[in-house]
């Protein structure tokens, strides 16, 4: 049974920044977010159609990122120690940032954006521009392609709606000993930092462990390590095996990492309904909050602008009715975000370069999960009397 919990209202889609011209036909739905009872998970209740998200006017890069080019080579490195695979698939290859770190000849891309999988078949990575589904997953068998050591996804398998789809695939491909990592944000840390940003289109589910862990096993895969990171607010890096059927499945113990991330969700309250209203009180009071400060700020006369034109920005922006009247502006270091409005709120968005911060009072951090890089970046506008505004995990100004 899926339970309601929290209403968002009216939402564009997150990433579908837009011209003035289209402003008039540009496509709205409901978000609310349901808690299935049986499995545990998280997940939105109307769904987008997948082909609405991701097309060629997708406009996030990962190497645009700066943060996140370091992470992914990290990332790289760290699961060539470990696992040393031959063979490499990684689902939601965007431009390319991890599939650079691997040999050409062994490595292969999914990425629908069509745009993005030129870029990666361009540096001769071997890219279908398709969705994850069980039938591409059979397509690629019949190229020849032979079961992957190591299949990676990273922000990607919670932008998928039919999960057990989406794993039997996966199941399908990966070699005997092979392991499959996926990392996506972590609905625990979202319930303790309040970041109900972290909901849009694009994240169907929010994944805790405990429903991980449910799903994976109906589909013949287990968990086997955790890792907690602290990327995009916080996130959960998952490892999985085949579940051991066949003896001749090399066994992978348990490590202890999923037993305490299983706890402490469980200590938590995940299990149990009550902690979504709870958390649904709590984001209510943020945006109450945030109104009230920014309407403040405005008529005491202060000037305002943001800073990272995020998914996350979006939500809070329409949950909040936040326009260019309490926002000005908009910077961000995406050209393909450049030039355009911000999704629902209509707030222009533009290069950093082209903006004097010090012209502006306050800065709301739509990127807050970058806030240390971005006050390193931002030193002058604080030493000029410059403040910035976060909503995470409440309602504060600092400098
Ligand atoms: P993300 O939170 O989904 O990774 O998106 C971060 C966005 O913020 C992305 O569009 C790049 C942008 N950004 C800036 O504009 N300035 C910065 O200093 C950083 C780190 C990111």
């Amino acid at each position: 049974m899926k339970k309601e919990f929290l209403d968002l209202g009216r939402q564009p889609i997150a990433n579908a920044f837009l011209k003035e011209k289209d402003f008039d036909d540009e496509f709205l739905f409901d978000l609310k977010v349901v808690f299935d009872t049986e499995s545990k998970l998280i997940s939105i209740k109307e769904f987008v159609d997948p082909e609405r998200i991701f097309n060629e006017n997708y406009p996030y890069t990962t190497s645009n990122s700066f943060p996140m080019v370091k992470h992914f080579k990290e990332t790289a490195e760290m699961l060539m120690k470990k696992f040393n695979p031959l063979t490499v698939m990684e689902i939601g290859s965007n431009d390319g940032v991890f599939l650079k770190n691997w040999p050409n000849d062994y490595t292969i891309g999914i990425e629908p954006c069509g745009h993005f999988a030129k870029i990666t078949n361009d540096l001769g990575y071997q890219t279908y521009s398709e969705f994850w589904t069980t039938e591409l997953s059979e397509k690629i068998k019949n190229d020849g392609h032979v079961d992957f050591d190591l299949i990676y996804a990273a922000n990607c398998i919670c932008h998928i709606h039919d999960l057990d789809e989406t794993f039997k695939a996966v199941k399908n491909l990966l070699s005997k000993d092979g392991v499959f990592v996926f990392e996506d944000p972590s609905l625990l840390r979202i319930l303790e930092r309040n970041s109900y940003d972290q909901i849009y289109d694009e994240h169907p589910h929010i994944f805790s462990i405990t429903a991980l862990d449910n799903i994976l096993i109906n589909n013949g895969l287990k968990i086997f390590r955790v890792d907690n990171l602290s990327v995009h607010g916080g996130s959960n890096r998952i490892y999985v095996s085949h579940l051991p059927v066949h003896t001749f499945f090399r066994f992978r113990p348990v490590e202890m990492s999923v037993r305490e991330n299983l706890e402490k969700e469980y200590d938590f309250g995940l299990n149990e309904f009550k902690i979504y209203q709870d958390f649904a009180k709590r984001v209510n009071k943020s945006k109450n909050d945030l109104i009230e400060l920014l309407t403040k700020l405005k008529n005491d006369g202060k000037r305002i602008m943001s800073i990272g034109a995020t998914s996350k920005s979006t939500t809070v922006f329409n949950y909040c009715e936040i326009d260019e009247s309490l926002i000005e502006c908009i910077t961000d270091t995406t050209p393909d975000k450049q030039g355009m409005h911000s999704p629902g709120s209509h707030i222009s968005v533009v290069d950093r370069e082209s903006v004097n911060l010090n012209d502006y009072d306050y800065v709301f951090l739509g990127a807050w999960n970058f806030k240390e890089v971005i006050a390193n970046k931002e030193k002058d506008f604080i030493e000029n009397g410059g403040k910035f505004i976060t909503h995470v995990p409440e309602v504060t100004v600092f400098s």
